[in-house]
């Protein structure tokens, strides 16, 4: 069997790879920027148009289904344009939309602002790891699709610093207009790189696919994985969207769309769109202790990546996921034992619920940022057959933007009818069922190149025997 190229043979090779999957990484910036700059936005915004309750939901929701379109869009143009162009589209159009809501003359103007930003966001979701995932060396391909996720959270905290700065002169048009600095920058950037092999192969440029692939395994020798790329586009076909229906890919569709929703229904969204008003109604009443709390969760987040980028490819996927779905679950309830032994309106007072909270929520976090954030994205972009894998990942990643929005929009809710102790336990529940599809289920991809993996579902050897593989 063709043997992949492991590790670029040079340091030049890993230099230049890392470049790459930095630069793609930038839609990762630009996903998390949006993420986290409407909520400081949103209360100025409200002070000039007045908004009412209705439409700030609208505004800050309408991204959350750009993007679901915009997953589906990629799923179609990533295979037509590439995935590379597609991520310059969205960077142009990021670019595009975010001048628009800054400029806008009036809400129905940024509302649809809002919903191109969206779809930038949701174009580069799918195209920006499925790149990473295309041009990396299977030994450290864990590693460069996890430099999306750390960019997502780089994002959410620059966001966040963003907003404090330019809060005092409510400059909500600045808060949006900047976010042209990631999109620019992805679409620049992009421009000199090179297509993904895999993609020029299937296009029929061998030639092309030849030069890129000794240009980043510079040293190397290419033969073994060109052919082994080769071989296995030989065997397959146009893919459709109807394939998706299939018995040939459900078992690695049920592990993407399942991992994409698993990852928003435990909760995530709630702590990063709502930290403020958690820690508020925690007892930290003073609005500059909630601001640093929540700055806190974005620094943890980042941070917490970290110990991803540096074990997925030692440890292997499925132990990062076991023990971090674990740790969310514990937290979160903890928390809601917290919560549910203070009396109402005495938080802060003679409990320590304060403390418990900024202590259970900083320990999510961490759990968090080292599974399900990087872990998802990066298995998103590797399990799936070539042949449909743009189709595929575009719709694991409308499945992902989907189960967000129901998040997001029905967390005050529950809070408000169930109390915040039951709204964490649901949370810390969901996240025991993920364990368990994550152990019955979720292979082990570490180490193994893509056209691997893909076999692996076709000889049925992957699934739970891939525990402990590797
Ligand atoms: C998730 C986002 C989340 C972010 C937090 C990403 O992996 O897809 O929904 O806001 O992580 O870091």
């Amino acid at each position: 069997m063709a043997r992949p190229v492991d590790v670029p043979h040079s340091s030049r090779a890993f230099f230049y790879i890392a470049l790459v999957a930095a630069i793609a990484a930038l839609g990762g910036l630009l996903f998390g920027y949006d993420t986290g700059v409407i909520s400081g936005a949103i209360l100025f915004i409200d002070r000039d148009f007045g908004l009412g309750d209705a439409m700030q939901g609208l505004v800050v929701s309408f991204v959350t289904l750009g993007a679901l379109v915009g997953a589906f869009a990629a799923g179609a143009l990533a295979d037509v344009l590439g995935r590379r162009t597609t991520n310059i589209v969205a960077g142009v159009l990021f670019v595009l939309a975010s001048l628009v809501c800054s400029l806008t003359p009036g809400v129905a103007v940024l509302v649809a602002g809002r919903f191109l930003v969206g779809v930038a966001i949701g174009l580069t979701s799918v195209a920006a790891p499925m790149y990473i995932a295309e041009v990396a060396p299977a030994a450290i391909r864990g590693r460069l699709v996890s430099v999306f996720q750390l960019a997502i959270t780089v994002g959410i905290l620059a966001a966040y610093v963003v907003d404090e700065a330019l809060a005092s002169a409510g400059a909500w048009r600045w808060m949006l207009g900047l976010a042209v600095v990631p999109g620019g920058l992805l679409a620049l950037g992009m421009i000199p790189l090179p297509d993904s092999p895999r993609w020029l192969l299937k296009r029929g440029r061998a030639a092309e696919a030849r030069t890129v692939l000794v240009q980043i395994r510079a040293g190397g020798d290419v033969e073994d994985e060109l052919s082994e790329i080769h071989t296995d586009l030989e065997r397959q076909g146009e893919g459709s969207w109807v394939d998706l229906l299939g018995p040939a890919i459900r078992p690695a569709l049920v592990v993407g769309v399942g991992l994409a929703i698993f990852q928003q229904i435990t909760g995530i969204n709630a702590v990063i769109y709502y930290a403020p008003q958690i820690f508020q109604s925690a007892g930290l009443s003073s609005d500059a202790v909630a601001l640093a709390a929540t700055m806190g969760v974005g620094l943890i987040n980042v941070a917490a990546t970290f110990i991803a980028i540096g074990l997925v490819d030692r440890v292997g996927r499925r132990p990062l996921l076991a023990a971090g779905v674990l740790g969310m679950s514990v937290s979160l309830a903890v928390l809601g034992l917290a919560f549910e032994e203070t009396p109402a309106g005495q938080a802060g007072a003679s409990s320590m619920l304060d403390v418990a909270t900024v202590f259970c929520l900083a320990v999510y976090i961490v759990f968090f940022a080292f599974s399900l954030g990087p872990v998802v994205w990066l298995m998103i972009s590797e399990i799936y057959p070539y042949r449909n894998r743009a189709q595929a990942v575009g719709l694991s990643t409308a499945a992902n933007w989907g189960a967000n929005f129901v998040v997001s929009l029905t967390f005050p809710i529950m809070r408000t009818d169930l109390g915040s102790a039951a709204t964490f336990w649901i949370y810390a529940a969901l996240g025991l069922v993920t364990l368990a599809f994550v152990w019955l289920r979720v292979p082990e991809t570490k180490g193994r190149t893509l056209e691997e993996i893909e076999r692996s579902w076709a000889a049925a050897r992957l699934p739970p025997a891939g525990r402990g593989e590797g």
